[in-house]
């Protein structure tokens, strides 16, 4: 989704850095980015279709030499990606960049036109820019246009806002959009995120909703809503500028994935020795809902599935954006989970306001430390699994998954399910993660072997039972989104219902056989496709390969674990057959099409 940054300084380079922030913030996803900075005697604006790179062209034709700049990557929302659509958007005395969506920007535009104003673009943030300038023309007051225009948007925003006649000076505000503030020896920034910043500075403080900012080279002023000064804290952010490099890695998902061993490990080793849930007492609820998106909800059928077999407690799983379709079963006696990478998501964020007004208890799984979602639940679990930039989740899948083995396993202590000799087993299993995760990356020739045997189809299909038919879902998506080759996830039992009629001979299937109750079963099925004609590719475990060639025509060994870490070593698998297909077919494995990182539009 959109990224902002904005920079004034005592130097001259605010574009340079601004652009260097901008390069930071592609992680997020978009189409189009551009740049305002301050001439000397107006705001210039430059614009780019595609690529910043392809921005970074542009302004070598100019001279660049300025105090400041407002930058912006846009994914687009309301209107194509194209230079007119592309931010910053200029009216009268207002030049701004926004990250969000004015909902009523039609309603707006309505009484702009009536009072005289005129617009390029089909854009709702160029309604914005008029809108501000209509207040300021109104009060002649920066801070109280801000004000005035921000009650009239409904919607979520972050904007930075330049005036003409104080073109050093950024204004700053957000409601449901992320901002931060960050403050650097020769100026400040008003960002989206902290990874804008980091090659300057790792001081910062958060802007919560409805709060204003005077961001000026020498001082940084906080407002209320009612513009009255308030004091903010400056934190130290604690990932550094190292972690958003490639560090040799031909992508960012490549180096992701290979973060797990450590990021799972983790996980667990905290879990045993400094666990900051433990307290979490699941008898206090008469249910549990658990909701997220993409990958973050794949994660949550995972811990719906440990959560119900192990800890014997009924849980309802629920895309965020349908959450509130299900108003009606929150109560104050419900625990809400909510599970986000970026902490930033839109529906995941509605949904958790949602139960809060119901007076749910809401706890989160987030990994940005300090987002939005981290914020507002009554009790964060950070999966402390370092920055994510490929836009496609690994580590943050899995180390969601990971914290949920660590739920189930807190349920059965709560209960007085755990038995001395299953705590043992589990405690070694996951203790020795990542010497099995390390295994099971190690196997890159086997998955390359795959590729090219799959890599040339335009459709795949991925089939298993119970807690395999949940990794199912996560391993075709992985494989849809980087790879652009349409996949299909489908419950092992489920496919003769209908769609086995796509199998035909040649057709890719993927079936993942790790559960010892579920075996014989998964195999007759995949059998039924074998006979139609499949290429059948089998993921199981070391324990069961014996007679596999009737069935198989590859095959992917994981080594033995327990229902609380199998599905992790079998996902990663997954994503390297989907990262190495990707590269086969060419594809921008980092920024797939249409795909954004942190998605804060509902
Ligand atoms: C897929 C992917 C998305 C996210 C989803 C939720 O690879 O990354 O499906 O999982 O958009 O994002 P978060 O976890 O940031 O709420």
């Amino acid at each position: 989704m959109c990224g902002i940054i904005g920079y004034t300084t005592r130097k001259n380079n605010s574009v340079e850095v601004a652009l260097s922030g901008l390069k930071n913030l592609e992680y997020r996803g978009y189409d189009s980015s551009g740049i305002a900075f301050f001439d000397g005697e107006k705001m210039d604006i430059i614009k780019s279709k595609g690529k910043i790179s392809n921005l970074d062209d542009k302004l070598s034709n100019f001279n660049t030499n300025s105090c400041c700049a407002i930058a912006h990557t846009r994914w687009a929302t309301h209107g194509e990606p194209n230079e007119t659509n592309a931010h910053p958007h200029q009216v009268g005395k207002v030049t701004l960049v926004h990250n969000g969506i004015i909902e009523n920007y039609s309603v707006l535009k309505d009484e702009l036109l009536k009072n005289g104003y005129t617009f390029k673009s089909e854009t709702d943030t160029e309604v914005a820019a008029a809108y501000l300038d209509y207040c300021y023309s109104k009060t002649q007051d920066k801070l109280q246009a801000l004000v005035d225009a921000c009650k009239a948007f409904r919607g979520s925003y972050a904007f930075d806002v330049v005036y003409e006649d104080e073109p050093t000076t950024i204004y700053a505000t957000r409601k449901d959009s992320p901002l931060v503030i960050g403050y650097s020896h020769d100026g400040n920034f008003a960002a989206s995120d902290i990874s804008a910043i980091l090659n300057y500075t790792n001081k910062y403080s958060l802007i919560e909703e409805g709060e204003f900012v005077k961001v000026t080279k020498d001082i940084v002023t906080f407002y209320n809503k009612d513009l009255h000064e308030i004091e903010k804290k400056s934190e130290t952010a604690t990932w550094d500028a190292a972690q958003y490099q490639k560090n040799g890695y031909e992508h960012f998902m490549l180096k992701e994935i290979y973060e797990q061993p450590k990021a799972i490990s983790d996980i667990f080793n905290r879990y045993y020795t400094n666990c900051s849930y433990k307290d979490l007492d699941f008898s206090k609820f008469d249910k549990i809902h658990i909701v997220a998106c993409g990958s973050a909800m794949h994660a949550s059928l995972v811990g719906k599935y440990l959560l119900q077999t192990y800890g014997k407690i009924p849980v309802m799983v629920e895309i965020a954006s349908e959450y509130r379709y299900s108003e009606e079963l929150i109560t104050p006696s419900t625990l809400l989970i909510v599970v986000s990478q970026s902490g930033e998501t839109a529906d995941t964020l509605a949904a958790l306001r949602l139960a809060k007004e119901k007076g749910a208890y809401v706890v989160g799984i987030v990994n940005a430390v300090g987002s939005t979602i981290a914020r507002e639940v009554d009790k964060c679990i950070y999966t402390y699994a370092g920055p994510e930039i490929a836009v496609a989740t690994t580590k943050g899948y899995t180390s969601q998954v990971a914290v949920f083995s660590t739920l189930a396993l807190m349920a059965m202590e709560q209960k007085g399910l755990l038995d001395k000799n299953i705590e043992k087993l589990i405690k070694n299993d996951m203790l020795n993660i990542e010497e099995k995760i390390n295994s099971v990356i190690s196997n890159r020739e086997k998955y390359l072997e795959i590729a090219n045997q799959i890599y040339k189809h335009n459709d795949l299909f991925f089939i298993g039972r119970g807690i395999d038919s949940t990794v199912c879902m996560e391993g075709s998506l992985k494989l849809k989104e980087i790879s652009y080759m349409h996949s299909e996830s489908y419950s092992a039992g489920e496919l003769k219902h209908g769609t086995i009629s796509l199998i035909d001979k040649g057709t890719p299937v993927i079936s993942i056989a790790t559960d010892e109750k579920l075996f014989e079963k998964t195999v007759s099925n995949i059998k039924e496709t074998k006979a139609r004609g499949s290429f059948s590719i089998f993921v199981t475990t070391e324990n069961h390969i014996d007679n596999c060639d009737e069935f198989a025509d590859e095959v992917i060994i994981l080594p033995k674990a327990t229902d609380f870490t199998e599905p992790i070593l079998t996902v990663i698998a997954l994503q390297l057959v989907a990262y190495e297909t990707a590269k086969l077919r060419g594809c921008d494995i980092d920024k797939p099409r249409n795909l954004a990182k942190s998605v804060t539009v509902e």
